[in-house]
């Protein structure tokens, strides 16, 4: 008998593979040594900080300030969220404020946060897939369904699959570009095409713009700025990966201007922030992030490490949608079955992500965030696996 939840003890089932992979890598790693084992499974920044972020964390951890570890506004300081809304209105022509802005224990709280000031039970929230799993448990903590939609075979956004899974429960979609796990942007001129079927619809649906990856672009391509052709955006954002400190857990909303409730939002944003628990983000990186909010690492290694493991594996035969950001690859897998493919993979020490874990099957996940060694000394494991299949 146990006292965990149902719903939890489903979850944890379900997610059991994702756990049990970790275990295995860390296996083999002992077995085999670490450099005869390849691990892409984790999106975990490898690179450090950059120096102009640690100076300030020095600088607030050594101030005799008072009142810098206090309570303050559940929004966050007024000060962070003047600086981040400047960087918005620079971005989009649109009016931000303070009062469009609210800190947040990184995306992921952001996303919680809005979810549950949006969501009434059985209210359904749009995802294209593949998708970054923790949609499903977000939308589930309160109470919504998350509604698949697949996007082309490049990747790219569907629109008439959108309208076709509209109903009157729609409460929002939520938009990740550059994308987890494929890296693939999507263009403007299919994020307007959503703008305009959206305005169409007598009912407000709102689009949650996941946007962690959008400093991590390649080849000069820029991420388009959603709030500029869609209404009804919100961005719920990090500094997770522009500023490689997942750990430390700070981001934000930002609610569109042109949203008419947006101050609605804000205050449901701020009770919900507060109430979930997280009470208000990280008061330090509050501080930091006033000053560094423009900063971000230097993405030229990711890109690098794109150039290689992306030539490396079109040369080996493997059909893989160039990723312009973020850093992961999503090759297709030569055989349908992506669970055997791994299994393959796995065998000679190259660990993966089965697409089936993010909607998609067919393909495996691979990140960019390890050695540029790894990379080069895997693509044999990988050749040998391709020819094997193919034979
Ligand atoms: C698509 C996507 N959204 C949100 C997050 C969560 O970001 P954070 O660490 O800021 O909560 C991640 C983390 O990997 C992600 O890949």
């Amino acid at each position: 008998m146990s006292s965990v939840s149902k719903a939890v003890g489903e979850n944890l089932q379900r997610a059991s593979w994702i756990r049990k992979m970790f275990e295995e890598g860390a296996r083999m790693k002992a077995e085999r040594g670490s450099d005869k084992v390849f691990d892409f499974t984790l999106g975990n920044p490898e690179v450090e900080p950059p120096q102009a972020l640690i100076d300030t964390v020095k600088t607030l951890v050594a101030s005799d300030q008072r009142g810098l570890h206090s309570y303050m506004p559940n929004a966050g300081y007024p000060r962070t969220r003047a600086v981040v809304a400047q960087l918005m209105s620079k971005a989009t022509g649109l009016d931000y404020t303070e009062n469009h802005v609210l800190m947040t224990v990184g995306a992921g709280g952001a996303l919680n946060a809005l979810l549950k000031a949006l969501l009434d039970p059985g209210d359904e929230v749009i995802v294209l897939a593949p998708y970054f799993v923790e949609y499903g448990f977000y939308v589930g903590n309160h109470g919504g369904r998350i509604v698949l939609v697949d996007t082309d075979e490049d990747f790219g956004i569907n629109v008439e699959r959108i309208a076709a899974v509209i109903t009157p429960r729609t409460k929002a979609i939520i938009i990740n570009s550059p994308n987890n796990p494929t890296g693939v942007i999507y263009s403007e001129a299919s994020l307007c095409r959503l703008g305009d079927l959206l305005e169409s619809l007598e009912q407000p649906v709102t689009v949650i713009s996941d946007e962690p990856y959008k400093a991590l672009t390649f080849d000069g391509v820029k991420a388009p700025e959603l709030p500029k052709c869609i209404r009804r955006t919100v961005i719920a954002t990090s500094w997770s990966k522009a500023l490689a400190i997942p750990g430390e857990r700070i981001g934000y909303l930002a609610i569109s201007p042109k949203i008419p409730e947006a101050r609605q939002i804000f205050d449901a944003c701020t009770f919900t922030n507060r109430t979930l628990g997280f009470v208000n983000a990280p008061a330090l990186w509050q501080n930091v992030i006033a000053e560094v909010a423009e900063l971000t690492i230097d993405i030229t290694p990711y890109q690098e490490k794109r150039d290689i493991f992306y030539d490396g594996l079109t040369t080996i035969g493997y059909d893989v949608v160039k990723p312009h950001g973020a850093f992961y690859l999503f090759p297709k897998t030569p055989i349908a079955d992506d669970i055997e493919f791994a299994g393959l993979l796995k065998e000679e020490g190259i660990l993966t992500v089965p697409g089936t874990g993010f909607g998609r099957k067919g393909h495996v996940r691979v990140t960019l965030t390890v050695p540029r060694d790894t990379i080069e000394r895997s693509l044999p494991g990988f050749e040998r696996v391709f020819r094997k299949v193919s034979a």
